[in-house]
């Protein structure tokens, strides 16, 4: 069971983020009683959203803090391991780096977008930010698979036949679930779905094989184009 904090109700409706460290520490101790027990991983929901109008030392600090708030929280029995989970990860990454390896507590665990709608700047940034908090892969969750809707059009234009290895036949649903497993390599994926058949798709999608040659084809691609934009 996981779950994240850092948003909290607004004024006007609206969700405000914030890592200010006795908001975390009451949304820890609230969730933990609402559950009725210790999530397996509670994650630092979203920080960049706290961080990136931050000069890099004031950030590191602020992300310290927070890292702080949730290790004790482990210690205090109020979840048993926690995470960072970014969607923008550039200011976690730049956080990271000026904390430097002493200045934060290392998470457990990293959440980041993972498939094929991953821009490139983004897969890099996670790479980086997985390696300064040195997260291994298996303990890094991809999220939002499907850029949180199969109803896009850009689903009927895609063609993922030649990212899953020869013979594999499955939808592109299924075939873009495998491949958040591999864009890059994680080990897990969270996933969104109200439906117990799509639920069965995807569970039956984990034994699909990748073609790992083209996907390291397809991100060599992506790094010569984000190289090419940049200079
Ligand atoms: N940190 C952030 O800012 C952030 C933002 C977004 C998401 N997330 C994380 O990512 C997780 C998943 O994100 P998400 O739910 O927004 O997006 P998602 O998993 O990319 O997409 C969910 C959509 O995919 C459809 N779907 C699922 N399986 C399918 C299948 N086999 N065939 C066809 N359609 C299928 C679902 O429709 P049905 O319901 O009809 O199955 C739903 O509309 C969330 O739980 C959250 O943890 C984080």
């Amino acid at each position: 069971m996981s779950t994240k904090v850092g948003f909290f109700p607004g004024a006007g409706g609206r969700n405000d983020h914030s890592l200010e460290p006795g908001r975390l520490q009451e949304a820890l101790e609230t969730t933990a009683a609402t559950l009725g027990q210790a999530p397996d991983v509670v994650f630092l929901h979203n920080p960049e959203r706290s961080l990136g109008d931050l000069e890099p030392a004031h950030a590191a600090d602020r992300l310290a803090a927070a890292a702080g708030v949730l290790t004790d929280a482990v210690a205090a029995g109020l979840c048993r391991s926690w995470g960072i989970s970014t969607w923008n990860p550039q200011p976690v990454l730049a956080a990271a780096i000026a904390a430097g390896p002493r200045g934060l507590v290392r998470p457990w665990c990293l959440m980041h977008r993972a498939g094929i709608l991953v821009p490139a700047r983004v897969l890099d940034a996670i790479d980086d930010l997985a390696g300064c908090l040195e997260v291994e892969t298996e303990r890094r969750w991809g999220m939002s698979p499907f850029g949180g809707d199969t109803g896009d059009s850009v689903w009927g234009t895609l063609a993922l036949r030649p990212f899953m290895a020869a013979g594999e036949e499955c939808s592109t649903a299924a075939a873009a679930f495998r491949l958040a497993f591999a864009l890059p390599p994680v080990g897990r994926v969270a996933v969104g779905t109200n439906r117990p058949e799509h639920l069965a798709d995807l569970v039956r999608a984990l034994d699909l094989g990748v073609d790992g040659h083209n996907v390291e084809r397809y991100r060599d691609m992506l790094a010569r184009r984000q190289a090419h934009a940049a200079g």
